[in-house]
């Protein structure tokens, strides 16, 4: 995907840089994020929303993967962004990002997190639940400030996906139902607070998404719900926001559609909808994550030990895995791989991926055809943009990755590798523990 190919010592190449020099100059295993690719991805979203439809907004979901870097190139590609945390927030924030388009979402914001995000501007907050209405309504005025908010409604939609990463059903922790008229009266009540401003209305049905039909159908009971908040309330919403989910490839049988038909899907069941409801056509925001930065995203390792269980399996054990990666092990998500330093080399052998945690779940790929291969052999796992870096984890205290940016023919640091020392660097040793007995 995106600028890979192969040179002539039969090398993959990613923006222009030969994988076998970035392992050489940053070490494995590392992130490498294709800088063309991302903000191509960011563009395909900004010329189908914001471009076609003014007004419209795709605003990119930092939960995928977000850092410093990744929030100017956000930017510079005229999206917004969507935070769910402090700390993503404080990432939005140090790397100077415009704060009336963030979008603050969570389904518990802390009294501290609602404060930084009042204090700091940002442009929406997507209210979860009754408590944060009121808490935000008195923080909002205590700044003398009227806070726009976005309602976060669940439209009760289940989206053909992984049952961990449904999130549109009823039985849900997000949002207000419609069916049991809490979205209503959650409605009624913002409309009532002195410190909030409300501008409409939001849901999520799913990640991971390839049924345009599930945006329509989720177009279809949002419209219908603004238009029974009209007739109770006389509010015209003026923005629609569908949260995230299309789809990505990663391996075979997959076959997302494209941003363009998704934007299509959303706008032509919209208009037809409002004209039918007699209502004003909203603004809508999108808060696409996977999609943007999955495909601009791999994982490079180092192959060490080779372990074949005759007429059983072969493992093929990399120096990262769930540590790195943890979807396989969460998630039973597939990847695929290509041997980076003999990419013009004919798969001979099945082989299954092993990470090196103590865990046997710990495997990136089950099943997969490699060249032939030995250790300090590298391997590219692809399209790994997208909640590997953002879920990384210390298991075994294994140090997270350092992660570069590429393009152009050259690669930067965007994300410092762990040392030892950051692992201990939270360690503290109480007085009666410091010296030996
Ligand atoms: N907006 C909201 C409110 C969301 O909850 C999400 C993802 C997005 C936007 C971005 O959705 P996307 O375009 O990336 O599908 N950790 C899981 C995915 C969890 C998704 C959570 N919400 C995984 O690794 O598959």
């Amino acid at each position: 995907t995106g600028t890979m190919r192969v040179n002539e010592k039969g090398h993959l190449e990613i923006g222009g840089v030969d994988t076998v020099d970035l392992a050489r100059e940053f070490g494995t295993p590392l992130y490498i994020l294709d800088e063309e690719e991302f903000r191509k991805n960011c563009r395909e979203y900004y010329q189908n929303f914001t471009q076609k439809h003014p007004g419209s907004l795709a605003i990119y979901a930092g939960k995928t993967l977000l850092t410093t870097a990744i929030c100017r190139l956000v930017e510079e590609e005229g999206l917004g962004l969507d935070v769910v945390s402090g700390g993503e927030l404080y990432t939005a924030i140090k790397a100077d990002f415009p704060l009336h388009k963030v979008y603050f979402h969570g389904n518990n914001k802390s009294p501290e997190e609602i404060r930084l995000g009042v204090e700091a501007g940002v442009g929406r907050f997507v209210v979860d639940n009754l408590y944060e209405l009121y808490l935000l309504n008195d923080i909002a005025k205590s700044y003398k400030v009227r806070q726009p908010i976005l309602l976060r409604v669940s439209p009760g939609i289940e989206a053909h996906t992984h049952e961990y990463i449904k999130t549109g059903q009823i039985d849900s922790k997000f949002g207000f139902p419609i069916e049991t008229g809490q979205a209503m009266d959650a409605a009624q009540r913002a409309l009532e607070l002195d410190g909030i401003e409300l501008k409409g209305f939001h849901c999520h049905i799913g990640s991971q998404i390839f049924e345009l039909e599930s945006f329509a159908h989720t177009v279809e009971v949002m419209t219908a719900f603004m238009a029974e908040v009209f007739k109770a309330t006389g509010f015209m919403t003026e923005e629609l926001d569908l949260g995230g989910g299309l789809g990505i490839y990663y391996a075979e049988g997959d076959n997302p559609p494209t941003v363009a038909a998704m934007a299509e899907t959303i706008f032509t069941t919209l208009e037809s909808q409002c004209q039918k409801l007699g209502l004003k056509v909203p603004k809508v925001i999108v808060e696409p994550g996977r999609s943007i930065a999955g495909p601009a995203g791999s994982t490079l390792y180092t192959i060490g030990a080779i372990k074949d269980i005759p007429g059983i399996r072969t493992y093929v054990a990399v120096d990262g895995g769930m540590g790195d990666n943890p979807r396989p092990a969460l998630y039973q998500a597939k990847y695929e791989a290509i041997v980076a330093n003999k990419a013009n080399d004919q798969p001979v052998k099945l082989v299954s991926i092993a990470g090196k945690c103590c865990e046997s779940g710990d495997m990136l790929i089950w099943d997969i055809e490699l060249a032939e291969i030995k250790p300090g052999d590298l391997l590219l796992v692809s399209n790994t943009g997208a909640y590997n870096y953002s879920m990384a984890m210390n298991y075994n205290r294994l140090p997270r990755p350092a992660m570069v940016l590429v393009g152009g023919g050259k690669a930067e640091l965007i994300v410092r590798r762990e040392t030892y020392d950051d692992l201990l660097s939270h360690d503290l040793i109480p007085a009666h523990l410091k010296t030996r007995k």
